[in-house]
């Protein structure tokens, strides 16, 4: 999917993200984007115009009074020239001022000038963030129609950590494609459940045993079903994600909690995937209290949880559509196969999480399909890209 004949006004506000912009317009250019950049003052302090010039291959706009300026492109003719503006990154300031319709520089000027869409990618310090004014102004552009791309979470330039990193630069692409080129809806009257995360298996009131899954597969398979028209529910395992927009969630945590919703989800879905990395045991006996220290070694007695997907596909009566996911550390092909068969699934996705930067907790995997008659590999992307092949996969499969 490219994004030729599309035409991107990127503002760019004063914050360190800012930096990223460069690659953000050479991504866009490589879709066959048009794209003009317009910069704060503050702007200019963490990126030149120079270098955006470069890679945009446009002259970049600064102000709202310079005539030579105007004399090639008046601001008003350059507000209905996009088709979509986005303020990238947007800081607390930028936000406030439009959130007031204040127009004093040439980005809050085109925003107010343009009939276009506008999308704003919000990026500050965590505190910042979260601030009620901060938070008054993203409602009050919400409910003008604006569309609020992210912040991510995660360290901060500053040195916090928290809410308020702007999108990386593949992540706002994907969601100006979304936002200007119209998706087929193959899944439109499907119902999929999904169930993402890790499970929490408790020993006592203070401990559990998990895994490092971060749910962002599942949560990326989740918009995509969504994006693709199905009605999506997602089950998560405790994570540090938000909802995508448009899912309904149910939060558990053990595996046993986990395997009651499935269960009673799957005979309802057109589709089930088991996204989430459950714990295959849990303890026998769940300690009331606390339990104390007792000598150099100690012995747990786990038993094995129920195995939700192999429930699943088993279902005599209305049975979805029924997609695994494998994570090796090794024979990745061999074991994805072997659970395929096992777990009598229609599908399985097999990752190699030994891969460095691949897999658990990173943004980016890489993911073999397997069908029985059938395999497909997919290199290295980001997981809400591949989510979006995933889905892709399993609706070229329904009748
Ligand atoms: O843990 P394992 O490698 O067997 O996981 C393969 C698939 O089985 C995954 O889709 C996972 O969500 C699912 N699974 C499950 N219930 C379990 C264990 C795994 O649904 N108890």
């Amino acid at each position: 999917m490219n994004l030729s004949g599309k035409r991107i006004v990127l503002g760019i506000s004063g914050g360190i993200a800012a930096y990223k912009c460069a690659e953000l317009v050479r991504r866009l250019k490589e879709r066959q984007c048009e794209v003009k950049v317009v910069m704060t003052d503050s702007a200019k302090h963490f990126i030149t115009p120079l270098t955006m010039q470069a890679v945009s291959g446009e002259p970049v706009s600064d102000s709202l009074l310079d005539p030579n300026a105007e004399a090639a492109m008046g601001h008003i003719e350059f507000a209905k020239w996009a088709d979509l503006i986005l303020v990238a990154p947007a800081t607390s300031n930028v936000i406030a001022k439009m959130a007031a319709g204040i127009a004093d520089d040439l980005i809050t000027t085109l925003l107010l000038a343009t009939p276009a869409k506008v999308a704003i990618a919000p990026a500050m310090n965590q505190q910042m963030y979260a601030h009620p004014a901060t938070q008054r102004n993203l409602a009050t552009l919400a409910r003008d129609g604006i569309e609020i791309w992210g912040p991510g979470q995660g360290e901060q330039a500053c040195g916090d950590i928290g809410k308020g990193r702007m999108l990386e630069p593949n992540d706002l692409v994907e969601r100006c494609m979304t936002a200007l080129v119209p998706e087929e809806q193959p899944l439109k009257g499907k119902v999929v459940t999904i169930t993402a995360g890790p499970t929490r298996e408790a020993l006592d009131p203070v401990r559990y045993i998990s895994n490092h899954s971060s749910g962002k597969m599942g949560y990326g398979l989740a918009e995509a079903a969504v994006k693709m028209g199905a009605t999506v529910h997602l089950i998560s395992g405790p994570v540090k994600l938000s909802a995508p927009s448009g899912v309904c969630v149910s939060h558990v945590n053990s595996a046993v909690e986990m395997c009651d919703e499935a269960l009673r989800l799957a005979i309802v879905s057109d589709i089930f995937i088991g996204c989430a990395a459950v714990a295959d045991y849990r303890a026998a006996d769940v300690a009331a209290q606390k339990i104390k220290k007792q000598g150099d070694e100690m012995t747990l007695t786990l038993v094995k949880n129920p195995d939700i997907i192999a429930q699943v596909a088993s279902l005599s009566q209305n049975r979805p559509y029924t997609v695994g996911f494998a994570a090796e550390t090794q024979d990745v092909e061999q074991y994805a196969k072997g659970k395929l068969k096992n777990k009598k699934l229609d599908m399985i996705c097999a990752n190699d999480v030994s891969q460095e930067g691949l897999g658990f907790n990173s943004d980016n995997n890489a993911l073999t399909l397997f069908w029985q008659d059938n395999q497909i590999s997919l290199p290295a992307s980001s997981k809400r890209e591949l989510a979006l092949t995933v889905i892709k996969a399993i609706a070229s499969k329904l009748d």
